[in-house]
């Protein structure tokens, strides 16, 4: 049910402190959520994402027959299907979730019967082709509508294959893995850039066996999966906000424990430190093969430098780029991001919109197809920043919100609640006003 556009308004910050614990990782969540649902027996998770697009990939597997128990806000009981899906007579609403359709749809397709898969606006204006190559590949019988959703799929046994994704995508690397499962020989993906890897380790939780080399996943289908109990680890593209927010104040200093700190997901750390943040990781435990520990950011009396974030980084850093554009200019010598053409295929054209409310920030900024250069030493005010109803969007210019002259609105700024339903109750925490 869509919502209706709402509007916050930011108001400058004089520091950022405190300590946070964050609701669980998307991209993990969506993964336990979808392999305990496919999987023999009864999982539970604590933690598990309180973002509307897991909501989403529960939903769509509840409609595949499992079973699904929210208990007291605390904890997410699934009661999977033992690896047979019900077709559902209705078609499966993957909401604004990019994640729920790609990989959903490499769950279905060996499965018998027939599936529909719709979407948002946004959702379905975002390529779908990524994910029926490998799957007509292996013999999927899919069909889409002009390249997008709705999509449907005729299930059928499938045949196993190697391939290589044109394009970075854990998403679509993912959706070839849940194929090729359910599949009778070896199915392998082979990468470029190493995606994030939450499939592969997730996987391996519910008991499945992968191999992995430097720059390939394979699996030997068919394979059965087993129920767990895990805590998913905090979100740290979540984190990601409070993590530039606090490195924009000279004196802050902001500490967040059970943060998930996969080394496919933690770029971000690397490049605040490039850029003179403090950080320091402590605690570090590994849970269920996650990286798991606190982290503790502060920021130099001097204030940030400079960095630029080119090839494999970019891939790595996809969902963190806009919140690295938005606090740019007010590094000193600016940050440069090339060959993330990705972010306009994402839920908006984010370069389009960094862009856009950059300026209307009053901030100076280049467009390229494939990133911004964006230059340091920038005084930025208050201005009305369009989120596109994209919810990383509206979560990186409230961080640039904290540093301007004057008040920030943020329209659509009900699409935090896609990843980060808590974000501005939590900005409020620990920016000090
Ligand atoms: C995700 C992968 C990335 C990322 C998205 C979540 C995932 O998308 O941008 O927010 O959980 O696998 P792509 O696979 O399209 O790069």
């Amino acid at each position: 049910m869509p919502t209706q556009p709402e509007e916050r308004i930011v108001r400058p910050a004089r520091n950022v402190h405190g300590s946070l614990r964050l609701p669980g990782d998307k991209s993990i969540s969506h993964r336990y959520g979808m392999l305990a649902a496919f999987a023999e027996g009864v999982s539970r998770f604590t933690n598990f994402s309180t973002g509307a697009d897991c909501a989403s990939t529960l939903s769509c597997m509840e409609s595949l027959g499992a079973k699904i128990n929210r208990i007291n806000n605390e904890a997410v009981e699934i009661t999977g299907v033992a690896g047979c899906v019900t077709p559902s007579n209705h078609s499966l609403d993957c909401g604004n979730s990019g994640s729920t359709m790609r990989m959903v749809s490499g769950l279905l397709a060996p499965q018998q019967g027939d599936f529909t898969l719709v979407g948002d606006a946004s959702l379905s204006r975002r390529p779908m082709e990524r994910i029926r190559k490998p799957l007509e590949a292996m013999g999927a019988r899919f069909t889409l509508t002009d390249g997008h959703a709705p999509l449907m799929i005729h299930g059928s046994p499938l045949h196993p294959i190697d391939y290589t994704t044109p394009v970075p995508s854990a998403q679509v690397k993912t959706c070839v893995l849940l194929a090729g499962l359910q599949t009778t020989g070896t199915t392998t993906v082979r990468e470029a850039v190493r995606t994030r890897d939450h499939s592969e380790l997730a996987l391996r939780a519910f008991g499945a066996t992968l191999t992995r080399t430097i720059d390939s996943v394979s699996i030997s289908g068919p394979q059965s999966l087993h129920a767990i109990d895990a805590a998913v680890p905090g979100d740290i593209s979540s984190a990601a906000f409070f993590l530039c927010a606090a490195a924009l104040f000279p004196g802050s200093a902001l500490l967040l424990d059970s943060l998930g700190l996969n080394p496919t997901r933690a770029t971000l750390l690397d490049v605040l430190t490039a850029l003179g943040a403090h950080i320091a990781v402590l605690n570090l435990e590994e849970k269920n093969a996650e990286l798991v520990g606190t982290v503790q950011i502060s920021s130099p009396p001097e204030g940030l430098g400079s960095t630029a974030v080119s090839g494999a980084l970019a891939a790595q850093l996809i969902d963190e780029l806009p919140v690295l554009a938005a606090i740019a200019p007010y590094t000193s010598g600016g940050i440069r991001i090339r060959d993330a053409k990705e972010l306009r295929v994402k839920e908006s054209d984010r370069i389009d919109l960094i862009v856009k409310n950059l300026r209307a920030m009053g901030a100076e900024v280049a467009e390229f197809e494939d990133g911004v250069d964006v230059p340091g030493g920038q005084t930025l005010h208050g201005a009305a920043i369009d989120s596109g109803g994209d919810h990383r969007i509206a979560m990186a210019f409230s961080v640039a919100a904290l540093r301007a002259n004057g008040e920030t609105v943020i329209k659509g700024s009900e699409s935090a609640a896609i990843s980060f339903p808590e974000f501005f109750n939590l900005l409020d925490l620990v920016a000090e006003r």
